[in-house]
């Protein structure tokens, strides 16, 4: 945006990715997520929308344009008609402050009428980062985003405490424009207006429960809320290399596991109604053999599957579903108590299944017992942990804006097969909403972003 001098000027826009076609008597205008099919404007008033593509004019200005070029007064009516109708598309710029771009479908954009005594502050939901190379603020209660100009920043860092209208506008050289600006922003949902001195935001029942990064997270990880990149779209195929279906093994002492033997177990609806959260344990602990179970009937590589045109990944088939059948979930257990098997910490390899004993640091793993104990409220301490971490590149190499969503979708499709296996063969199952993602990395020797952990599940004997 370029900086110009005061009065700031309004002007409307279309996102630079909108598309404005005449198909007869009938114009279109599409962006990736509205597409409104208007008859009879014509030729005039279509090439003014599309001119519109990514270059902001004032209304006024359109309306020139119009009647120079020979439009006549019902022709001007209609322009008018025509830009209410296409209101959820457009862009709404002050130029060198603001441009409040609409993200979702129903982006009506209306600036509030703010009096200068009103009290205002930042939404708390509101976020400031880097797209491409602009600055913006997004937020997941609004259907829009603003870009930032240059001249907006005092603006912004004058909205973290409640103040005036007036007092936040002082940072600006023209506290006119300052005001029309906080009107822009209080519209598109970033600044909160206090009514009767209370700030909506801290009265909303079913807004003050949100954690500024659930809500944030929810938005983004769900269609409808934001314009984005969503779904299977496989971004970095000749790019990046797919993490491969099987996690190559860590070095250590490789621990043979156990196989069940086809066994009877008791039915599935005797398994369901028993299934329970188990937090007292036996006096003796689980065995080795039964371990070797639990992991084999729940977790273990049932086969491989090669990449085809649909699946241009190696994909595997487990004892779980898993969304994409990435499979980017990864066993390690920490044991405290196990017949037939050392204390220690392991990681689980799904293909021999059998476990790989890895060296850590001392004070670690009772580190890692201790929170698991502190997350039954002190109820138990494990007499196995078994930490669920994820190869987060597994999924995002595949999905755009869900990935992380799909990872915990697949932690609790994990947990209620080891809830139900650990019932049918007689454990003490319990699965854990916490855990600590630094530690476990450090204890497993993990680099936090590429894999840490996602869940947490205690086994004993029941
Ligand atoms: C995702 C998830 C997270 C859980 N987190 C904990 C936890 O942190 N601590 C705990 O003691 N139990 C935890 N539980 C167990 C629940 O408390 C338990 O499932 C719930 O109280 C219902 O009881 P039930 O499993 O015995 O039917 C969790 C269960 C699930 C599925």
């Amino acid at each position: 945006m370029t900086a110009v001098a005061a009065p700031v000027t309004a002007a409307v826009a279309l996102r630079p990715d909108a598309d404005v076609r005449l198909h007869g008597d009938v114009t279109v205008i599409a962006h990736p997520f509205r597409r409104v099919a208007v008859r009879g404007l014509g030729p005039r008033i279509t090439a003014l929308l599309a001119g519109l593509r990514d270059r902001p004019a004032t209304v006024e200005h359109l309306v020139d344009r119009l009647a120079v070029d020979g439009g006549s007064s019902a022709e001007i009516a209609t322009l008018y008609l025509a830009l209410a109708r296409l209101d959820d598309m457009l862009v709404h710029t002050l130029d060198g402050l603001v441009r409040v771009v609409p993200v979702t479908r129903e982006a009506a954009f209306e600036p509030r009428a703010l009096a200068p005594t009103d009290k205002v502050r930042l939404s708390r939901f509101a976020v400031v980062r880097r797209h491409g190379s602009l600055l913006v603020l997004e937020s997941p209660l609004a259907r829009h985003r603003v870009e930032l100009g240059s001249e907006a920043m005092p603006l912004v860092a004058a909205l973290a405490g409640p103040v005036t209208v007036v007092e936040a506008s002082r940072g600006l050289p023209a506290v006119a424009d300052a005001h029309q600006a906080l009107g822009y922003l209080a519209g598109a949902g970033m600044v909160d207006v206090a009514v009767d001195g209370d700030f909506p935001e801290d009265t909303d029942p079913a807004l003050r429960p949100w954690d500024f990064h659930d809500l944030l997270f929810h938005s983004r990880s769900r269609l409808g809320r934001f314009d984005g990149e969503f779904g299977a779209t496989f971004r970095f195929l000749g790019e990046l290399e797919p993490e491969p279906a099987i996690k190559p093994p860590p070095h250590g002492r490789v621990v043979p596991l156990q196989r069940p033997q086809p066994t009877e177990l008791p039915p599935l609806d005797a398994v369901l109604e028993a299934r329970r959260s188990v937090r007292d344990y036996a006096p003796e602990p689980p065995t080795a053999a039964q371990l070797g179970e639990l992991l084999y009937r729940s977790a273990r590589v049932k086969g491989l599957l090669e990449p085809n045109d649909s699946m241009p990944y190696e994909a595997s088939a487990r004892p779980y579903p898993g969304g994409g059948a990435t499979y980017e979930l990864e066993l390690y257990l920490v044991v405290r108590r196990c017949d037939g098997l050392d204390a220690g910490v392991y990681y689980y390899d799904p293909l021999g299944h059998h476990l790989v004993e890895l060296a850590h640091r001392a004070g670690d793993a009772e580190a890692a017992l201790a929170t698991a104990h502190q997350a039954t409220a002190g109820a138990v301490v494990p007499d196995v942990l078994i930490i669920v971490t994820a190869r987060f590149r597994r999924v995002s190499w595949k999905y755009a804006g869900m990935a992380y969503a799909t990872v915990l979708k697949n932690v609790g499709v994990l947990y209620q097969t080891f809830y139900l296996v650990a019932t049918a063969m007689g454990l003490a199952p319990c699965g854990l909403g916490s855990g600590d993602a630094d530690l476990s990395a450090r204890l497993l020797g993990l680099d936090w972003v590429a894999e840490s952990s996602v869940g947490e599940f205690l086994i004993g004997r029941a």
